[in-house]
């Protein structure tokens, strides 16, 4: 094989055929980019073309032109072998020690492929079942392109036919598409609509079966709706993407994967022009298939079922996208069940659900509002739904983002949402499973101004009962209801418990040799706070000014601003 290699070597320069998928800086003669197997901001990917390699020395992925290609398109040696002659315009007929392998593995490809175009005969004969698919809204050009097949009620039909075509009876078996019996070998998929399960090269590893409507077991017993194929020397669940041959060029043009819960999802996403989508097959999804998608693209939007079940498969998969540092959204479904339901409503909505597809915590949040929650519960549903997946955020700048918005959410202060995420992040850091770790807010919030007051009351209240003060008390309360005219006591409603109150001062306070001056730095401090709530406002009106092109407005507000930052300095200098 080496004289092809040579050959494809010589004919194609390594920059050229990395340049076709991600742009390359040249800087005088190094040659770098932003390395396309790891998230990174700064290059740190380089090309020598001296040497016909790679590396990058951020995650040490390094390699001449094969390796690329391979890594990059999810293709094997051979696969990437066959790409680059492409390119390089060579043709491997014409070269002797270029042999399509004779291993097991071959064979069992070949097997594969030969039952994959059985099944697509056996479906254009059953009339009833190409109904049935178009009746979901599938074209027949989709059927072609996704190799659509039917396994006849028979239990022995491709069995009889691989046997014909000489395949031997372990091989058959072995790429599990037969299942020994007591009464001998019988066909594992039994009438049901075929979909073959193509690896990145095209080549059929394995068959999804999905049952009939209708059709129920004697017995009572609902058969399976979908029935998989095995594990085999071809076929690995838990790296297998379903669509991914087809959905490569696109994710990397679109710079954005979607992952689809089904089969038919995968497909009617295809029908409505949006080909950029992959889906598990037949189990969860695995840090393996994140680590391939994240290869082609660091953006992930997740479509699952708009029931329980898809739900719950959504949370484990949106936690573990966020621990990969992927940038995971959502397009929101409207009332469809699935992908597949709202492309045969009409593609132009899962076309839009798409290119509007929420970041994740907009979406989780939008999700709460629509449930129509108490304060409380909407409170708790935020510890529970959205801050576990706030933290594993993959910038702290959007952590900062969305400790805002949820913090405006719930109307508390960013401090206490900011404080809890950071919790959780560290403990996260240090190894505790996530779950084991609990997030709680604050149940109302404690705003540092009403701490204050609160705090000079007690200690008011528990100097009062005193015989001998060591502060002004009347002039105090005074001073106090200077600061808040409107209502102290909204601000600050009476303790229920007083004793504890005073046994609180007391506590904190006695013992203390200048009280007076404590409370006057108490005094200071409330005082900052209302000019900062009095700035928070004006920023809020300003805001609206601006929006509303008020020049006048925008002129007093911003007068206001200024006069108000003053007084805050001018407090802080004494
Ligand atoms: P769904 O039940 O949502 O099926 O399972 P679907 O693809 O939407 O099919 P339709 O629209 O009802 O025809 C989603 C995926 O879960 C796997 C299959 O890969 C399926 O596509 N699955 C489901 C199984 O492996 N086994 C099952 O019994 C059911
Ligand atoms: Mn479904």
């Amino acid at each position: 094989m080496s004289s092809l290699v040579e050959q494809i070597k010589t004919r194609l320069s390594i920059a050229d055929v990395v340049g076709t998928y991600i742009k390359i800086d040249k800087q005088g003669s190094t040659l770098k980019a932003r390395c396309p197997f790891h998230n990174e901001k700064t290059p740190s990917f380089f090309i020598s073309p001296a040497r016909a390699s790679f590396y990058c020395f951020g995650c040490n992925k390094g390699g001449d032109v094969f390796t690329f290609v391979q890594e990059i398109e999810g293709l094997d040696f051979r696969g990437a072998l066959k790409v680059l002659a492409d390119r390089a315009g060579l043709n491997l007929a014409d070269f002797s020690d270029f042999k399509e392998d004779t291993g097991e593995k071959s064979t069992l490809k070949n097997l594969m492929e030969v039952a994959a175009t059985f099944y697509e005969d056996r479906l254009k004969e059953s009339l009833e079942t190409m109904d049935y698919l178009r009746g979901r809204g599938l074209k027949d050009e989709t059927i072609k392109k996704f190799r659509l097949g039917f396994a006849p009620d028979e239990w022995g039909a491709l069995y009889k036919y691989l046997m014909s075509r000489k395949f031997r009876e372990a091989e058959i078996e072995k790429a599990g598409m037969i299942i020994k019996g007591e009464r001998g070998y019988y066909d594992r998929f039994r009438n049901r609509i075929m979909f073959p399960l193509e690896d990145a090269g095209g080549t059929v590893v394995a068959f999804s079966g999905r049952v009939l409507p209708g059709v129920s077991r004697s017995g009572g017993k609902d058969p399976a709706k979908y029935i998989n194929s095995p594990e085999t020397v071809l076929y690995s669940k838990s790296n297998f993407l379903y669509g991914f041959n087809h959905a490569k060029v696109s994710m990397r043009q679109n710079k954005s994967v979607i992952l689809v819960e089904g089969q038919m999802d995968l497909i009617m996403s295809h029908q409505a022009g949006v080909s950029n989508v992959v889906a598990v097959s037949g189990t969860a999804l695995t840090n393996m298939h994140l680590q391939m998608l994240k290869r082609l693209s660091n953006n992930v939007l997740m479509a699952f079922d708009q029931d329980v079940a898809g739900f719950n498969a959504a949370r484990r998969a949106i936690e573990m996208a966020l621990e990969h540092k992927l940038e995971v959204s959502i397009p929101i479904l409207l009332n469809a069940k699935d992908p597949a339901d709202l492309v045969r409503e009409n593609p132009i909505l899962w076309c839009t659900a798409v290119s509007h597809a929420l970041p994740i915590i907009d979406a989780l949040l939008q999700t709460i509002t629509a449930r129509k929650l108490s304060a409380d519960e909407r409170r708790r549903a935020v510890e529970q739904e959205v801050l576990p997946f706030a933290v594993r955020l993959r910038s702290s700048l959007d952590q900062a983002h969305y400790a805002r918005l949820i913090a405006d959410f719930l109307g508390l202060q960013e401090d206490s949402i900011w404080k809890a995420v950071k919790e959780v992040s560290s403990k996260l850091e240090k190894g505790t499973p996530s779950s084991n770790v609990h997030i709680t807010l604050p149940t109302h919030e404690e705003k540092r101004l009403t701490n204050i007051v609160k705090r000079i009351n007690s200690i008011l209240l528990w100097q009062s009962k005193e015989a001998d003060p060591q502060i002004p008390v009347e002039e105090f309360r005074l001073r106090l209801s200077e600061f808040l005219p409107d209502s102290n006591s909204d601000r600050c409603p009476p303790e229920k418990d007083e004793q504890a109150e005073i046994f609180r001062a007391e506590v904190a306070y006695s013992g203390h040799s200048n009280l007076k001056g404590e409370c006057d730095s108490l005094f200071k401090g409330l005082e900052e706070e209302i000019i900062k709530e009095k700035l928070i406002k004006v920023m809020e009106d300003l805001k609206k000014a601006e929006n509303d092109k008020n020049s006048f407005e925008i002129e007093k507000h911003v007068e206001k601003y200024h006069s108000l930052s003053k007084q805050l300095n001018d407090l802080k200098q004494k």
